[in-house]
């Protein structure tokens, strides 16, 4: 025979179980959306790319060798109000279609929040091989006085909460077109894609 108290007991006990449980998955949810909150609230947005002033000089271009100097200004600008940037390594490239003309080792430099900083690039191409379609196509838009490249900007960056700072990260900058006019400096601004 059943003891008659067991049976009532057992209910008991197991609504107990119940509110032990939703107690647990209430205090999940809550320390999860409190973590979600910080994460977001410290998650930096990202930099704001852009060029500006570009322009080519000496650009001479035969039999598939280029020679030429590549100016620009990279305005950069860290929105965050609280979270500072460190550059630690910065590459700068200027393609024409797939091939790289030109490269330069940029300075590593420190990004204050909510800060615009300017990049003064002088980057040189000296007797670079070209593809013979390359050749061809850039010294048709250079005879048009009007050429068309792609910038790119590859950094490892830190971020700074304060005092603490994070691990590195890898920041990808692509500009494209960037318009360089033969002679004299263009004043259109090209906005950049970043990624982290
Ligand atoms: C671009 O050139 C103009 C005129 O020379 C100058 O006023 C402006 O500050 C330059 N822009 C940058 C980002 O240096
Ligand atoms: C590039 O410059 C070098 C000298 O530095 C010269 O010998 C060569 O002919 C030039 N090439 C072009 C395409 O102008
Ligand atoms: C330019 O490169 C070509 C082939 O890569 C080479 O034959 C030539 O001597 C180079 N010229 C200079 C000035 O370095």
């Amino acid at each position: 025979m059943a003891n008659p108290r067991a049976l009532t007991a057992q209910p008991r006990q197991s609504k107990l179980v119940r509110t032990i449980c939703m107690v647990l998955i209430a205090l999940i949810v809550l320390i999860g959306l409190t973590v979600l909150i910080i994460w977001l609230s410290l998650k930096p947005k990202k930099p704001r790319y852009s060029i500006e002033n570009a322009s080519i000089s000496n650009l001479n271009i035969a039999n598939n060798h280029l020679n030429g100097t590549f100016n620009f200004v990279i305005r950069a600008f860290n929105p965050n109000s609280r979270v500072s940037i460190y550059y630690d390594k910065v590459e700068v490239y200027v393609f024409y279609d797939k091939d790289k003309l030109a490269a330069s080792a940029g300075q590593p430099f420190f990004q204050p929040h909510r800060n615009e900083n300017h990049l003064d690039e002088k980057l040189v191409a000296q007797n670079v091989t070209l593809t013979g379609k390359v050749a061809k196509d850039l010294g048709l838009e250079k005879a048009a006085g009007n050429v068309e490249l792609d910038v790119q900007m590859k950094a490892k960056v830190r971020f700074k909460y304060g005092s603490w700072k994070t691990g590195h990260r890898r920041l990808r900058v692509f500009c494209s077109p960037v318009f360089v006019q033969s002679s004299k400096k263009n004043s259109q601004t090209t906005d950049c894609h970043v990624s982290l």
